[in-house]
């Protein structure tokens, strides 16, 4: 295996966080990556595939390209797609789905060329095609150029495994990974997260700061591939250097229910010894002791007309509580309304461009250090 020539390798991010998914690659050790529209592209064999997987806390998905030919027309597409190895990468025995897409091409129908790779599949290798089955096969045929991907991890990488209590609207980790890094966090200072639903922002914090991998207590779909080596794969889980941080991650929300739900969460990914989850109201909001970091929220937003107002007056309330009390703190606030955001009266720098989320946009909206008024 070590002899492969490197696969094209796609991290996909919602549009807008792309340079923030590449710096996080980088950081990580993986060579070479560049932002394209939605995702971040580098090269590698599969150790990278499952290291991707396993340790970018930003990456929705990880896709690899295991190959491609030309096709012009649907018999050659036949012909190729059964002299293509596929046993090089997959299990007859376990079922897979195939998608097609055809842009530009002589062969314009997505239907009938996956239907001619299903039967080389079938038919080459021995495998079962199911429309439920978890592995999935990409096929592209663009430009007359027909390339294969596979989709490695299965379950979107913002499922770590740890949060099945979640109350509406929660915040995908994923994404709650990237804004804390477009914040400047890198597990070096106290967060706070004074409206924290289901806890992702503080968990996810906590984790960073702890040195852990976000992909530590989950499966992937490259387990399921021919290309896969579970020895190499455990003495990869166990480089995760965990250490107990000294800094303290915190969260409060005044329903209750949903500081339940965080305990459960935070002690699920084990990080309940330096999290700290308290109900209350933002107007009871007081500075945790220790040095200041960071404030990130993600408050209501989105609300139907009627509720409008409600929503100014929550945002006034929480700016006034983050001007008089903050000293010293940063902010981030993650909201779908530019107005919203006005309402706090924070210091804001230039928001970054809208992201994805949920059927709507969002924003992180930034402060620097808030001073003395
Ligand atoms: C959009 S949700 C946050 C979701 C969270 N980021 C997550 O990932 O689960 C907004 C939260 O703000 C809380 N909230 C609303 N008004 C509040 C207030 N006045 N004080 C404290 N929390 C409040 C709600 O209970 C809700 O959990």
């Amino acid at each position: 295996m070590n002899n492969e020539p490197p696969f094209e390798i796609f991290l996909a991010v919602a549009p807008g966080l792309e340079q923030a998914l590449c710096e996080e690659a980088r950081e990580k050790g993986f060579a070479d990556p560049a932002p394209v529209p939605g995702g971040v592209v580098l090269q590698g064999g599969w150790p990278e595939v499952w290291r991707a997987n396993l340790v970018m806390r930003g990456a929705g998905r990880v896709l690899v390209r295991i190959g491609g030919f030309r096709a012009l027309h649907l018999a050659q597409l036949d012909k190729r797609a059964r002299r293509f190895p596929w046993a090089e990468t997959l299990r007859p025995d376990v079922p897979l789905k195939v998608e097609a897409t055809c842009r530009a091409s002589r062969i314009y129908h997505a239907g009938a060329a996956a239907q001619r790779i299903e039967t080389a599949l079938r038919e080459e290798l021995g495998a079962t095609i199911s429309a439920g089955a978890a592995l999935r096969l990409m096929v592209r045929i663009e430009d007359d150029l027909c390339t294969f991907s596979l989709d490695t991890s299965g379950e979107s990488l913002h499922k770590r495994g740890h949060k099945q209590a979640v109350n509406k609207a929660p915040l995908r980790e994923t994404l709650a990974a990237l804004f804390l890094r477009e914040c400047g966090f890198h597990g070096q200072m106290p967060v706070m997260d004074p409206m924290c639903g289901s806890g992702t922002l503080v968990i996810e914090a906590a984790e960073i700061a702890a040195g852990l991998y976000p992909g530590r207590d989950r499966a992937f779909a490259f387990e399921q591939l021919a290309s896969f080596d579970p020895a190499a794969w455990q003495a990869m889980r166990a480089t995760a250097r965990p250490g107990t941080p000294a800094l303290r991650f915190h969260g409060r929300d005044r329903d209750t229910g949903a500081i339940t739900m965080s305990r459960a969460n935070a002690a699920r990914a084990g990080v309940e010894a330096f999290t700290d989850f308290r109900p209350g109201p933002i107007s009871d909001l007081t500075p945790p002791e220790g040095p200041p970091g960071l404030v990130i929220v993600n408050p209501p937003y989105g609300g139907r007309v009627g509720n409008k107002n409600l929503l100014f007056g929550l945002y006034g309330a929480m700016g006034k509580v983050l001007l008089e009390r903050f000293r010293g703190w940063r902010v981030g606030v993650i909201t779908s309304e530019p107005g919203l955001a006005r309402a706090t009266a924070l210091p804001f720098l230039p928001a970054g461009a809208p992201v994805a989320h949920g059927g709507l946009r969002v924003t992180l909206y930034q402060t620097g250090v808030l001073g003395t008024r």
